[in-house]
């Protein structure tokens, strides 16, 4: 049975995910992170439905629309023509700076809610712009009433509003989130680097990482609003690695256009060991953002329909602490993949 899965916002990440479902629908194994997960192969994960409001993409067919401006995300597969066609989206004015001035399609959260229900959608993937919290609560409850689960990639912390995590609770259906993390991105860099110096009795005293970036997303992130609030999620993440307060930031710092869907991230900590002699790692990361997205958003889409099914809700969490930078109950990232993996990595 595939796991049918419709997709709010058709961007980069999307893309990537479009592409890659392609990728790996025979047996290729090349860069796949688990091939198995909850007993499901990547080719079990069908595309059934897609909304975006942005004019260029809404109508197009999904193969098309993947590669539509401003995407910017690297082809690396062609696509066969697909049986679904973007619709527009849910608006609640919330529009991202990088639409500003472009003509939008809007949709009512109902005909969300009913074109879920046409397609047979079991998880809605809300993959849209950061910084559209009220948007993104629409699509929830959109993917509710549709009988849907819902899987929040964006940093709009849905899981920190209590009446709509009771009311996925009441329905039985998952709600995990918030805001996907990379495979190798900059948020498990950063952590991996801080857990290695914390196991090695470095006191660590501070840190930062900033990245840079192109691509729409980027281009958003600079926005002061979406920044802060994109930081605050990072920051936190990075922070419960350390077992004692030290001085940290991480988030995006600048936006440059060419760079395309490209990323780089730069750190730096500090620290102490023997005698109070000092310690300093200056490292960069390149990498590029919709890739990194990739087997996370395989891992997670399968393990949230195995629980959706086997009715496990109990195990959401931990399938929120693995791919998400703001679960509801954090865990150092060591912990959160051991657990992850026993359940559901076979
Ligand atoms: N590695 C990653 O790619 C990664 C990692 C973590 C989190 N995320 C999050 O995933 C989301 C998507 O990232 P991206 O790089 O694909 O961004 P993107 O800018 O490339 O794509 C966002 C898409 O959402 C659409 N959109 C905006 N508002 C919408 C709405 N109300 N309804 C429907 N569509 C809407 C835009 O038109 C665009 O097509 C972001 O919130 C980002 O923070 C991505």
């Amino acid at each position: 049975m595939p796991i049918k899965v419709a997709l709010a916002g058709v961007g980069n990440s999307a893309s990537v995910l479009v592409q890659g479902l392609r990728f790996y629908s025979g047996d290729e194994k090349k860069g796949l992170w688990h091939p198995n997960v909850a007993g499901f192969k990547p080719r079990d994960i069908q595309i059934v439905a897609a909304f975006d409001i942005d004019s260029r993409k809404v109508g197009l067919e999904l193969s098309k629309a993947v590669f539509a401006p401003p995407n910017v995300a690297k082809k690396y597969v062609s696509i066969p023509r697909s049986k679904v066609t973007v619709r527009g989206g849910i608006s609640r004015g919330d529009v991202a700076p990088h639409l500003s001035g472009v003509r939008l399609e809007r949709m009512s959260s109902d005909d969300v809610s009913e074109g879920l229900e046409d397609s047979g959608a079991d998880i809605l993937v809300n993959m849209i712009s950061s910084g559209c919290t009220s948007s993104t609560e629409d699509y929830a409850r959109a993917a509710l009433r549709a009988g849907c689960g819902f899987i929040n990639c964006t940093p709009a912390l849905a899981l920190k509003n209590n009446k709509l995590v009771a009311d996925f609770q009441k329905a039985k259906l998952p709600l995990v989130g918030d805001d996907l993390m990379s495979q190798f991105g900059g948020t498990i860099f950063h952590k991996g680097l801080l857990g290695l110096m914390v196991k090695r009795g470095i006191k660590v005293s501070k840190s930062y990482q900033l990245d840079v970036g192109g691509g729409s997303e980027t281009m958003n992130t600079i926005d002061e609003g979406i920044k802060m609030a994109k930081r605050g999620v990072k920051t936190s993440s990075v922070a419960e690695e350390v077992p004692y307060k030290f001085e940290t930031i991480a988030g995006t710092t600048d936006y440059v256009d060419y760079m395309g869907n490209d990323r780089t991230s730069y750190f730096w900590f500090t620290g102490s060991t023997f005698m109070e002699s000092g310690v300093t790692v200056d490292v960069y990361l390149r990498s590029s953002d919709g890739a990194n997205a990739g087997n996370v958003l395989f891992d997670v889409i399968r393990a949230t329909y195995r629980c959706m099914k086997v009715g496990k809700l109990g195990t959401v969490g931990e399938i929120c602490a693995y791919g998400f930078k703001s679960p509801p109950r954090p865990m150092r990232h060591e912990e959160a993949f051991t657990k992850f993996a026993a359940l559901y990595v076979r």
